[in-house]
């Protein structure tokens, strides 16, 4: 299993702080955000991993985490993303680094309570296709601004709605996603959508379509928090009181 930390972007929901940083390299709490991704991914037992970067600030992620050792990297990996082409325009610069294994997405400004090693250990488990992990979110505000799951007879996923005007459930979709190495091909197939983005609910629908996507409910905490500058400090707040990424 490879992982693969995305971490480009522009930044714009936390301007001005991103105009002298890359949203990834901002504190929560006492640590660079970045670094959380990395102790998510390090805890569920990956340990080759691919930082997708860009933009004007990509060797400060260099400076911090080097070859990964400090952090429990066996590998590391890094990729350039010359555009903010979208979520899954960064995911293919990672198809070499992949190659015929299985991969875990993971954006690198969300941020968990608890451990995703479970949920791997279930991907491990299943056949093959893809596996998300979904939050319950109670405020209809915040579903219209993430992507969210349409659920069918027998919890069956059926469709992903992105930035929904009516959310179909109150199921958001977060950043972190398992494939197999079939979502290369996928992501080769998209168009960029309305937003001039290769979106990732575009790839995860193809395996929604194929039946072949399944999906946990996450326990505890999760946030974006560079979805907007109150998410940031909403995060920061629980990072300090509580901590993430527990067993
Ligand atoms: C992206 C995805 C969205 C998902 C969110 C989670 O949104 O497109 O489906 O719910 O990440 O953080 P974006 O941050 O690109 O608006």
């Amino acid at each position: 299993m490879k992982g693969v930390l995305l971490a480009g972007g522009s930044g714009t929901r936390l301007y001005p702080l991103t105009r002298i940083t890359n949203k990834h390299l901002l504190p929560i709490w006492d640590r660079p955000m970045v670094a959380y991704g990395v102790e998510a991914l390090v805890k569920a037992g990956i340990t080759e991993i691919m930082l997708v970067t860009g933009g004007t600030h990509a060797g400060e992620f260099l400076r911090l985490l080097g070859n990964g050792h400090e952090y429990g990297i066996e590998r590391l990996a890094y990729a350039y993303q010359e555009s903010a082409a979208g979520i899954a325009d960064a995911l293919g610069l990672a198809e070499r680094f992949v190659g015929d294994d299985r991969v875990v997405v993971m954006l690198a400004d969300n941020i968990l309570e608890y451990s995703i090693r479970s949920y791997v250990e279930s991907f491990e488990a299943q056949a093959s296709g893809a596996r998300l992990l979904l939050w319950e979110e109670t405020s209809g505000d915040h579903l219209r601004s993430l992507g969210v799951a349409e659920i069918g007879e027998g919890g069956r996923l059926v469709d992903i709605v992105e930035k929904p005007s009516e959310p179909p459930s109150k199921l958001a979709v977060t950043g972190v996603y398992m494939y197999d190495p079939a979502v290369f091909g996928m992501v080769r197939q998209l168009e960029p959508s309305a937003r001039g983005e290769l979106e990732i609910t575009d790839v995860n629908n193809f395996y929604v379509k194929a039946g072949t996507a399944d999906y946990d409910v996450l326990k505890g905490f999760w946030g974006d928090a560079g979805e907007s500058i109150e998410a940031y400090y909403a995060v920061n707040d629980f990072v300090r009181d509580n901590g993430v990424n527990k067993d």
